[in-house]
């Protein structure tokens, strides 16, 4: 569990200033800094109470760090007025406005290098379909539940009804705090997670509230994106009052208002006019938000049909889940019309090259380009969850399941090397090494090989290491799983 113990989150300090409208209000806001530390540990509140989540920007007493565009600024891409916004792009803006039935048409249309010659938008394209493609299943918990969210280290964070468990790679769980639905977002060094409780940071093995949580809406956050940035991460953040990004310690709203973000969904990464953007849907609308000097501007997209959830894929593909299948934008920002009619759910882990699909006949996964119908997962899955690259979590009324494409991935061989010489240094070489004091020499393979029965007696009846804590299970099952792989080098 090292690897979960050294996590140390970022969220450390959340300065904030009171309630303001504009640049000009920083001055006279009489700005207040709340430090608070993760685990809640310390707090002190230089200011009066925290603003109304309804209508606060957090900010630092400094530059403001965003400006937000209101609602009725918002460029509507599809809309004719705005395409010289995005100029000589060559940019798939989605179905032409129907409503737009005077339009001349298409051969009356003066040509530009943008416009293809003599014809009127092509259909668009289909999403490929591949071969199905066979899963391999693990159990990883018994019982109903209802979301389940993989966090690194093969930890599970399963939500049922009644309590949360933290369910490790040897299937140990411990209850943690409720946490209602989840999404996660992991950004080395931080696991974070978007929960009915608010913003969750997993500390040390430990779910613990993040004291961000305080400025989001009642109800939690509804998703939660990392953003790699020089020198660190940005954090998006939905809830249902706004869109909120921590930068530099800093949480800010940044959502226009009246961006509907309840319920709202994130995917970073797809370009939109050639720069990565922030993808968000909320209110069946698909928006690309992008920073530009004032702030972030929100773009509407048109996904040729309804989207209710969007996840990045490779190659700058966005998938969007859509009431009449999921559709998939190529990086050009070309829609290709996928066929999964009654498609219900996506999964996708952060950084994952899969975007698992869940439909009421069963799963899908879009990979390499391609959709493929999934064989050999669990019947009835009722919910996905995320979690590492290539893996999905499948929910079924009796447990959850952790899927991945293909067989059963091979287990990692023993070797001297990798595992043996550094439990060698780490709990006998102060003895057996050739300065130690102990005279049977321990320091290479052969001397193992020479002694391993020896080896094994000894450290299995603990008498080894000498006055030492005898070595962990985990230890014992190393030196046996070499000697069973075959001594390897
Ligand atoms: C604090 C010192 C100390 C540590 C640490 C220690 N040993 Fe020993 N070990 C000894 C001494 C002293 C002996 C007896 C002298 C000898 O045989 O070298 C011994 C003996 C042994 C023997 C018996 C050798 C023989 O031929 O009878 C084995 C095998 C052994 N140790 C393995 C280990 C292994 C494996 C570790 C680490 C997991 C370890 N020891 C850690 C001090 C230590």
């Amino acid at each position: 569990m090292r690897g979960l113990a050294s996590v140390v989150l970022p969220l450390l300090v959340v300065a904030c200033g009171g309630v303001m409208e504009g640049p000009s209000a920083l001055a006279d806001a009489g700005a207040f800094e709340v430090a608070v530390s993760i685990d809640g540990g310390t707090s002190t509140d230089a200011g009066t109470s925290a603003p109304d989540t309804a209508s606060f920007p957090l900010d630092t007493p400094g530059p403001r760090p965003d400006t937000v565009a209101p609602v009725d600024e918002f460029v509507l891409a599809a809309d004719a007025d705005a395409i010289d916004l995005v100029p000589d792009l060559g940019l798939d803006l989605g179905t032409p406005d129907s409503g737009d039935t005077d339009a001349p048409p298409p051969e009356d249309v003066p040509l530009t290098a943008d416009v293809a010659p003599d014809a009127g938008p092509p259909p668009p394209p289909k999403v490929s379909v591949g071969a199905p493609v066979a899963v391999t299943v693990q159990s990883v918990s018994v019982g109903a539940a209802t979301t389940a969210l993989g966090l690194p280290g093969d930890v599970v964070l399963v939500s049922a009804s009644e309590a949360s468990q933290l369910i490790d790679a040897k299937g140990k769980s411990a209850v943690v705090l409720a946490a209602g639905a989840l999404r996660g977002a992991i950004a080395t060094p931080a696991v974070l997670v978007a929960a009915g409780a608010g913003l969750l940071a997993l500390d040390q093995g430990q779910l613990v509230v993040s004291p961000v949580s305080t400025y989001l809406a009642a109800g939690g956050a509804t998703d939660v994106e990392a953003v790699p940035v020089t020198g660190g991460m940005d954090l998006y953040v939905a809830d249902g009052g706004g869109l909120h990004r921590w930068h530099g310690g800093t949480l800010s709203k940044v959502a226009p208002d009246g961006l509907p973000t309840a319920g709202a969904r994130l995917a970073f990464g797809p370009p939109w006019m050639g720069a990565p953007a922030l993808w968000v849907v909320a209110g069946e609308v698909l928006y690309a938000l992008l920073p530009d000097a004032a702030g972030l501007v929100a773009w509407t997209e048109t996904p040729l049909a309804i989207p209710t959830d969007v996840a990045a894929a490779p190659e700058g593909k966005l998938v969007a889940l859509v009431a009449d299948g999921v559709h998939v934008r190529s990086a050009d920002g070309v829609w290709a019309i996928g066929v999964l009619p009654g498609a219900l759910q996506l999964a996708h882990a952060p950084g994952a090259a899969e975007v698992w699909i869940r439909t009421a006949a069963g799963l899908h996964v879009y990979a390499e380009a391609a959709l493929h119908a999934v064989t050999g997962a669990p019947s009835e899955v009722t919910s996905l969850g995320q979690d590492a690259a290539t893996r999905a979590l499948a929910l079924t009324a009796t447990g959850v399941a952790r899927l991945w494409l293909g067989a059963v991935p091979p287990p990692p061989k023993t070797s001297w090397k990798k595992d043996l010489e550094p439990l060698f240094q780490k709990r006998c070489a102060s003895c057996h090494a050739p300065t130690g004091y102990a005279p049977t020499k321990l320091d290479t393979r052969d001397q193992w090989i020479a002694n391993i029965d020896k080896i094994t007696y000894m450290t299995t009846q603990g008498y080894m290491p000498l006055y030492g804590p005898a070595l962990t299970q985990d230890e014992l099952d190393l030196i046996a799983a070499w000697v069973a792989g075959g001594l390897l080098e």
